[in-house]
């Protein structure tokens, strides 16, 4: 069903977010709890529907997921900006004499979602179902809007009974009823991760490959943390793979948009591949910097998959390719 909505070959010139904000029409964005409870059965199901008809259709007209937090083109940029001088030297902590990374609010680049509606389609890896999965079917969705907004069993709504429902129903929405959004690692520690460990070498070329691009979780704190003093001065490749085409475009579309927005100087190229990470050795482009040799970013947080086992891993750590990327297929 996915690639019916996606051509995104005519968008290619366009490299700004797939969604940013969108109109709610007043049946729904001024209808109040006191209004919900006046309903009887019917017509509540046909407010549910009704619902459903606009989220599909948003989606399927503006890629814009119901489920998703509006953020204007300069909200965008601002965080992005933030983000890309912020200062993560906050993040390591220590507790109890263990050397602890902490995963911080600061949500300043979580623009990169507006890349990536899919988001909202894709279950977890826990079982958790998709917030979007929730709207395309019906008796799920009138059973779930019965229980939280009519039953309001999440205790959301009745305390303010005269305010309108809609920003809480797509919070409640999309966490409740066994759903929830997949997200990406805090990228303030992905950024400091970098930093961390790319500050120690002397390389003026170095190379970052990341076995899973998927949402570019990684790729955007990597182009934050080249703007740090200890990083400004090198050539960065990163080198990311994805089996999953929909979402390369997007590594152009994000690329050219932090070049144009936030960091016309920016230091990285990127190159994708879609080849499966376990095959990514016979690469010749990937050989080539093979021959060199790898280190391993914080090796106790990477899981090996099949994959890099197949290489030749060599810990000396006198290097030009580092392997960033927590493998979860
Ligand atoms: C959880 S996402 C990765 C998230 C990413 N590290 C981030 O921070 O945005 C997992 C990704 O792995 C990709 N994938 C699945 N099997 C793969 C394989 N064999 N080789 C490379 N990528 C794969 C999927 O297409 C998906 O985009």
């Amino acid at each position: 069903m996915m690639n019916s909505f996606f051509d995104i070959k005519q968008k290619m010139e366009d490299f700004h977010p797939i969604y940013t904000t969108i109109d709610i029409p007043s049946w729904l964005i001024k209808i109040t709890w006191n209004d919900i409870r006046s309903m009887d059965e019917n017509q509540f199901v046909d407010f549910c529907k009704k619902f459903r008809v606009f989220a599909l259709d948003q989606y399927k007209k503006y890629r814009y997921p119901i489920f998703a937090r509006p953020k204007s083109l300069r909200k965008i940029i601002s965080g992005f900006r933030k983000y890309n001088v912020l200062d993560v030297s906050d993040v390591p902590y220590n507790m109890d004499d263990k050397f602890c990374l902490k995963g911080t609010t600061r949500n300043y680049s979580s623009g990169i979602n507006n890349w990536f509606p899919e988001i909202y389609y894709v279950d977890t890896v826990k079982g958790k179902t998709s917030p979007m999965s929730l709207v395309e079917n019906e008796k799920r969705l009138i059973n779930s809007m019965k229980a939280v907004l009519y039953n309001d069993t999440l205790k959301v709504f009745a305390k303010n009974p005269g305010k309108p429902i809609f920003e809480i129903l797509v919070k409640v929405l999309s966490i409740a009823r066994g759903t929830q959004k997949v997200g990406h690692f805090s990228p303030d520690m992905v950024k400091w991760l970098y930093i961390h460990t790319l500050k120690n070498y002397k390389d003026k070329e170095l190379y970052v490959y990341d076995p899973c691009g998927g949402w570019a979780g990684s790729m955007v704190p990597l182009f934050a943390a080249s703007y740090h003093s200890s990083l400004f001065d090198k050539k960065i490749t990163y080198i990311a793979t994805d089996v999953n085409s929909d979402v390369h475009d997007r590594y152009d579309m994000i690329y050219q948009f932090w070049k144009t927005y936030i960091n016309p100087r920016m230091n990285v190229s990127i190159h994708k591949f879609l080849t499966p990470a376990e095959e990514m050795h016979n690469e010749k482009f990937f050989g080539t910097c093979m021959e060199r040799e790898i280190w391993l970013l914080h090796r106790r947080r990477i899981i090996i998959r099949k994959g890099i086992q197949k290489m030749k891993i060599n810990l000396i750590s006198n290097t030009k390719v580092i392997v960033y990327g927590l493998m979860v297929f």
